[in-house]
């Protein structure tokens, strides 16, 4: 998965695709390439590491000034992050093309090809699209027909742009599987993987769907599908604010993902609750028709909005629901008895991760009778594949440790239980009492938010440690996995969760002095069990570090740090404690120096199985 981006302009395209392929880093950024049409010929620039890389080469270079051209910012699949395998790929000189996704048949392709001569300098599977458009405008085709005849020879999911150095003011793209959005400028057309990759330059869109084919030329837009019939699609104008996909004053986006949850969880709420109540219409027109026929919950979601799902289980199921989560990539490779009148949740922050995307294709083919999406991108693939729809309104989300995402997942999802719950043995007095929680959770966010300082503090122990143990309990053992998830991610520390019940049963052999144990202890009816695991730990020198409610009774002692987070209702406590938790893998990984918005070999949106 990578990100890309062209433009057919009126003036110097350069700085509108460096600033695009910045916006668009989080995709991917191994390495990237730019390909510009100067002077009837293709200047390319391309280097290895991320766009400040590029930015540096080009201005060794000096080559790529004109009106025409594409970029890319890379997440390798095929082929290491060499600058030989960075796109813009070339055929014959003339074509320069850039692709986020994957061909599948590549292989046939490529033998074919070089059966007839073709020479190929990468190991990526891009190069055979690149390679099979020159041969079509050998043959005679202009630039749009040889895209369309390319793309009809193509297996896999993706979204490729191209130019050509014999028609230097047009721009082709095609969308199978992979987002692609055309940006309507004035006088000046663009594409590019997402919408906030064009920001600057325009508020205008096409969401091109799944089989389109845009053909820019100087400044006419067609959208014309495989059979070259021409299609219509809505002008979408974007609401996000630059602001947004800014980092304003934080040094990271994370650290700014993460301070703004308490308006990103407002945001989830705007609308959606009146009074006492939730109102069952956010969900779409159809809720309540597919609400009442509902008996099972199945969740499906992968990484962070995985653990979202674990969470929620607990949930669902303590108001009668029957509730099962899995992680999409396991949950499409397998055989399922599908439960009757089950509703199927998809959970993902980009509404692009393939895994996710195929567990919902997956499970509509097996039988699952209606689905639901919680997703953050409107327009995404999972959006458009489902039938009712709840948008968290989280504002995007660029670090690509997720965190508002996860928090906007769980109240997305506490609205959702108190939809169905009331269908099974939730009373109107138990809404009001969850309704109320909830109005309390930006104050809650905030109120958490104020302990950083003692977490950065703590953060120092972790600098030269190799491994981290997370405990959670019950509800709480999700968070611990999410706050091992974030750790990892962000420090590349190996950090593990366990239930902490689980821990005698072989774990505890892990426990010494060096390696820290994170655990957190809100204050419910499992805290003196947890208690106990606790003393398990410290009994055998372990070294905790313990974000308690207040109100437990757990103090610091010798080998025992305890942190206190203002008291909080036991059904949100998940969403509160996490945060703790992403500001201690925050710092650890401020303190290490790791790049922390785009911590190496990971990708934002992870748009391949
Ligand atoms: O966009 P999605 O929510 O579908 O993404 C799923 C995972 O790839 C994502 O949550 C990933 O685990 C994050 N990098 C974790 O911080």
């Amino acid at each position: 998965m990578c990100g890309i981006i062209g433009a057919v302009r009126k003036s110097d395209v350069l700085p509108v695709l460096l600033d695009g392929l910045k916006r668009l880093e989080y995709r991917g950024y191994d390495s990237a390439g730019i390909a510009v049409i100067a002077n009837k010929s293709v200047s390319r620039v391309r280097s290895v590491g991320k766009i400040a890389a590029l930015e540096q080469a080009i201005q060794t270079r000096q080559v790529l000034h004109g009106t025409t051209g594409i970029a890319h910012t890379r997440w390798a699949t095929h082929g290491p992050p060499t600058e030989i395998n960075a796109h813009p790929h070339i055929s014959e000189g003339r074509i320069a093309l850039v692709c986020n996704g994957i061909v599948e048949n590549h292989e046939e392709i490529r033998q074919k090809l070089m059966s007839e001569g073709m020479r190929f300098v990468s190991q990526t599977d891009t190069e055979v699209i690149v390679n099979l458009v020159s041969r079509e405008i050998r043959q005679g085709k202009d630039l749009l027909e040889a895209v369309k005849e390319t793309t009809s020879m193509l297996e896999g999911a993706y979204a490729i742009g191209v130019v050509s150095a014999d028609e230097p003011d047009r721009l082709v793209g095609a969308r199978h599987g992979s987002p692609l959005v055309v940006g309507i400028g004035d006088g000046e057309s663009y594409i590019a993987s997402d919408m906030s990759a064009l920001l600057p330059v325009t508020r205008d869109f096409f969401v091109l769907e799944n089989g389109d084919i845009v053909d820019i030329q100087e400044n006419r837009i067609t959208i014309v599908d495989q059979s070259g019939r021409t299609q219509s699609r809505p002008v979408k104008t974007s609401s996000l604010s630059l602001e947004a996909v800014e980092l304003g004053n934080h040094r990271h986006f994370m650290s700014k993902e993460i301070h703004e949850q308490d308006q990103s969880v407002s945001n989830t709420l705007e609308g959606r609750i009146t009074g006492t109540r939730i109102l069952e219409a956010c969900f779409g027109n159809r809720a309540t028709q597919v609400f009442d026929r509902i008996r099972s919950v199945q969740i499906i979601a992968c990484g962070t909005s995985f653990h979202a799902g674990l969470v929620a289980r607990h949930w669902f199921e303590e108001h009668g629901i029957p509730c099962q989560v899995e992680i999409g990539s396991e949950f499409h490779s397998r055989i399922h008895a599908v439960p009757e009148d089950s509703l199927v949740v998809s959970l993902s922050q980009s509404g692009e991760t393939r895994d996710t995307l195929s567990a919902l294709e997956h499970a509509m083919e097996s039988g699952y009778a209606h689905s639901l999406a919680i997703c953050n991108v409107p327009d995404s693939s999972l959006v458009r594949n489902s039938e009712l729809v709840l948008m968290t309104h989280a504002g995007p989300e660029i670090g690509v440790a997720s965190t508002k995402a996860f928090t906007t997942h769980l109240v997305a999802l506490r609205l959702l239980v108190i939809a169905l719950g009331r269908r099974f043995r939730m009373t109107e007095t138990d809404e009001a009492r969850l309704v109320r929680e909830l109005r309390e959770l930006p104050k809650q966010i905030r109120a958490a938010l104020e302990i950083e300082s003692q977490i950065r503090n703590i953060a120092r122990q972790f600098v030269d440690k190799h491994h981290a143990l997370f405990l959670g309990r019950g509800i709480h053992y999700p968070i611990a996995l999410e706050g091992a998830l974030k750790l990892k991610e962000i420090s590349y520390i190996h950090a593990e969760a366990y239930p902490a019940g689980e821990l005698k049963h072989g774990p505890l052999a892990l426990v010494d002095n060096e390696m820290p144990v994170v655990s957190v202890a809100p204050n419910d009816r499992l805290l003196n069990k947890l208690k106990g695991n606790i003393e398990e730990v410290r009994a055998r020198g372990g070294k905790l570090i313990v974000f308690a409610d207040s109100r437990t009774r757990l103090r610091s002692q010798e080998n025992l740090q305890v942190i206190h987070v203002a008291p909080v209702d036991s059904s949100i406590a998940p969403i509160i404690f996490t945060i703790p938790l992403q500001m201690l893998a925050y710092h650890v990984g401020l303190i290490k120096g790791t790049d922390v918005d785009r911590p190496r070999n990971l990708a934002k949106s992870v748009t391949v199985e």
